[in-house]
């Protein structure tokens, strides 16, 4: 009896404080296979009304389109106040051509600028809060964002109507949502090559069925003394996330390439930083010339045929040369060099290669633009990870120790970003 009372008091307990803990938010994310971007869903406001929104890991805030935005829980953002400050609000909107406050037309708004990059335009509208639902019924509330006119989302996945920020702002996702559960800043992002991934905010256990603790490496998250967004204010330094890859091997050759392309010099160019916009992997032309090279090489070594090249891509191979395996097509390992001992982040044929067709396999990097360019107005950075990439890996960004942990493609473990 005695033990039994026990375990009852136990098994209480733990329902006890599992009911209380907030356990963060746990996000679906889908691909859009005609743009490749992805995309999370949230619910905005007292009607709780969907918004698909892709994800920028280098963006920093939640905008949408906000025309048929109906809420009676939203209030704007004051100009000059403390969360205007927070948001780092330019300008103030007074102008309101309506016949009373809504999102969009309201006095006295702290100003957002926004860009999509898939348009190359920039904007400026308002912030706003409401609260933020999610479909496991997480409330965050006074959550801040920015509406924009529906013109602004033109170039998103087809349903998306805004944008997510992951990036190290005040008012990203992660550092709002776990300003406001007392949770550690953390949040781990699985995107799918198809079918579902995840975007964990706060709680970034995984689950233990398939737990896939023992595939993570960790590497530090660098700082990058330069903005590197299209709009920045002078002498901010970069809100992404860049690691310090030092050297990159194929089938454990390294390549040679001047160290000083991997660094940050002291203008913000170079460095590797992790995208989820860009597609393919950009390579600096003094890194990728080499790759390429080195992998034809390898591959032509491994009896895989070369064929003509299919733009974008500048190394292609004919695909029934290539062996396939469960972890995608057999060819040459490039594998990214991290500090530290045994530290790098392998790329597997599942995430190097992109099936043109049934007979065309290309080599699924992209030569990025030289350094510096006088007219850029931010820094070229010379390894900008794209999200082919990094599709079916599991990454961790730990804010509080400045770490990343990533898995290497879960793939090659029989595991995928649907079982995380
Ligand atoms: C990514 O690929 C899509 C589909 O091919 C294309 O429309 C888009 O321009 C590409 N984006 C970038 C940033 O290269
Ligand atoms: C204000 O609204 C009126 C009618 O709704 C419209 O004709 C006018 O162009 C608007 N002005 C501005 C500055 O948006
Ligand atoms: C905006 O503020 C001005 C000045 O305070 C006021 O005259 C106007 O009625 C306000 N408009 C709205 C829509 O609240």
């Amino acid at each position: 009896m005695g033990s039994h009372g026990y375990s009852f008091l136990v098994l209480l307990a733990i329902l006890v404080s599992s009911a209380n803990a907030q356990t963060g938010l746990h996000l679906p994310v889908r691909k859009d296979s005609k743009t490749l971007q992805h995309y999370t869903t949230l619910q905005m406001g007292s009607n709780r009304a969907d918004i698909n929104a892709v994800i920028d890991l280098g963006g920093d805030f939640l905008w949408f389109g906000c025309d048929n935005y109906a809420s009676n829980s939203y209030s704007p953002i004051l100009c000059d106040s403390s969360k205007c400050e927070l948001a780092k609000g330019s300008g103030c909107i007074v102008e309101c051509n309506g016949s009373g406050p809504r999102p969009g037309c309201t006095n006295n708004t702290c100003g957002s600028s926004n860009f999509n990059q898939f348009q190359g335009v920039l904007a400026g509208e308002g912030f706003y809060e409401d609260t933020l639902y999610t479909r496991d019924n997480a409330q965050v509330p006074k959550f801040i964002f920015s509406c924009m006119s529906n013109d602004f989302i033109q170039g998103l996945a087809s349903g998306a109507i805004g944008m997510v920020g992951l990036s190290k702002t005040q008012i990203s996702l992660h550092k709002q949502v776990t300003g406001k559960m007392n949770l550690p800043d953390k949040f781990s992002l699985c995107l799918p090559s198809s079918g579902l991934g995840k975007l964990s905010i706060g709680d970034v256990s995984l689950s233990s069925k398939s737990d896939v603790s023992h595939l993570l490496k960790t590497t530090p998250l660098i700082i990058n003394p330069v903005s590197t967004s299209p709009i920045f204010i002078a002498g901010e330094q970069s809100v992404e996330y860049f690691i310090d890859v030092k050297s990159i091997r194929v089938n454990g050759e390294t390549l040679s390439v001047k160290d000083s392309y991997f660094s940050i010099d002291k203008d913000g160019n170079g460095g590797t930083k992790i995208s989820t916009l860009q597609n393919y992997t950009a390579l600096h032309p003094s890194i990728y010339k080499p790759l390429a090279r080195a992998f034809v090489k390898a591959a032509s070594d491994m009896k895989i045929k070369s064929v003509a090249a299919v733009a974008p891509f500048r190394a292609c191979f004919s695909s029934s040369s290539i062996p396939k395996a469960a972890a995608g097509p057999v060819v040459p390992t490039i594998d990214l060099v991290l500090p530290g001992t045994d530290a790098y982040w392998r790329i597997n044929g599942a995430n190097s290669m992109v099936e043109i067709d049934q007979k065309t396999t290309c080599l699924g990097f992209v030569e990025g633009e030289s350094r510096p360019k006088p007219q850029t107005a931010w820094p070229t950075t010379s390894i900008i990870i794209g999200t082919h990439q990094s599709e079916e890996n599991l990454l961790v960004f730990d804010l509080v120790s400045s770490q990343l942990q990533f898995s290497s493609s879960l793939l090659s473990d029989g595991k995928s970003c649907s079982r995380v």
